[in-house]
């Protein structure tokens, strides 16, 4: 453990970080935490209480089959922001529209979070990892009105902050105000976030490839040239890599924030786009990306450039050590 910091008092701390914020910043992030403690609690019961496991019998906005907990997250999450007030508006995997608070603390909110309550929703009925993961901007309509919908579309470059929450074997929160990335492990037995991570660096280069191989046969064959790379023996570039996939794609790439590596959830001929969705996986993934001295790329552009023109658009993704998303640009490219 790293000094006793916990979580509040680093948030405090970096308060300085934020001249303009005047501790509105520090009360969001706080909010988060709190429903991270809160969705901890409830996780670690799946099995034993009924209310957490199965599905919630309807389908989201996607078309994607809504678990119990997809929708508890939401909710959780939604009231946990509003009751601090320092947010205008939401947006979540779970919600067709935007979320615009019209009450007074809303309307003079000047933050924008967008959320995906459960990544990896399928994997809490496996007892294999599952997250949250949130990105934060500020409002570009004047303080004093309700959110707009240009307020949620920013390019991810503009994000003032953003993190991610990973339920495995202990639970952590990741995030990142622009000035470096800081993992925090929660104690449950205390309830409270201790600084284990600080200044995380994603290396430069790894050894382990992350994609759903049972997708091959949909790939362009550029894609399959990349995969084929990543198995191919060359003793010098560690090859062949080793393949590891949870399917949860905050665990996917907390791995390879640790270890290095390269996540890819590529377009394929099912999935012209791909399936992850760039306002609220990809862009918080990839500013932490960055921040950690990774890489994140719709495998032409980089992820934070995109500007967006939809609240549930989805974009080719692949993350993780710079060397390897170079490597695999060019591999795309030729
Ligand atoms: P969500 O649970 O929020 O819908 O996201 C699931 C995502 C992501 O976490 C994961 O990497 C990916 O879907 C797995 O998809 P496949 O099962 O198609 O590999
Ligand atoms: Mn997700
Ligand atoms: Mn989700």
């Amino acid at each position: 453990m790293n000094g006793f910091i916990t979580l509040g008092e680093f948030i405090v701390q970096r308060q300085a970080d934020f001249p303009y914020a005047k501790g509105e910043l520090s009360r969001l992030l706080s909010a988060i935490r709190l429903a991270a403690k809160v969705m901890n609690s409830q996780i670690s019961k799946a099995g034993l209480v009924d209310d957490i496991l199965g599905s919630a019998g309807n389908e989201n906005i996607q078309g994607e089959e809504q678990k119990k907990l997809d929708v508890y997250a939401n909710r959780l999450f939604i009231n946990a922001l509003k009751a601090r007030g320092e947010v205008c508006g939401i947006a979540s995997e779970e919600e067709e529209q935007s979320i615009i608070f019209e009450n007074e603390a809303g309307v003079n909110g000047k933050y924008i979070v967008l959320i995906d309550p459960i990544d990896g929703s399928s994997n809490i009925e496996v007892n294999v990892s599952i997250g949250t993961v949130f990105a934060i901007y500020r409002r570009l309509s004047p303080i004093g009105t309700p959110a707009v919908l240009s307020d949620f579309l920013q390019a991810g470059r503009k994000q003032v902050a953003a993190g991610y929450v990973i339920f495995g074997s202990s639970t952590m929160l990741v995030f990142t105000s622009g000035n470096g990335v800081n993992g925090f492990t929660y104690d449950p037995g205390i309830g409270v976030f201790y600084l284990s991570h600080p200044n995380m660096q994603v290396p430069n280069d790894g050894k382990i490839y992350s994609v759903n191989e049972g997708n091959h046969a949909y790939f362009s064959p550029e894609v399959k040239a990349y995969i084929d790379y990543c198995k191919a023996i060359d003793i010098e570039s560690n090859r062949p890599y080793t393949g590891r996939y949870i399917g949860s794609m905050i665990a996917d790439l907390h791995r390879n924030f640790l270890k290095g590596g390269i996540y890819m959830y590529p377009a394929s001929s099912k999935a012209p786009n791909g399936k992850l969705r760039l306002l609220y996986e990809c862009n918080p993934m990839a500013f932490l990306m960055e921040q950690a001295g990774g890489k994140a790329s719709d495998g032409r552009q980089t992820i934070l450039d995109i500007v967006p023109e939809e609240i549930h658009e989805r974009t080719p993704f692949y993350a993780g050590s710079s060397d390897m998303v170079d490597k695999l640009e060019e591999v795309l490219a030729t």
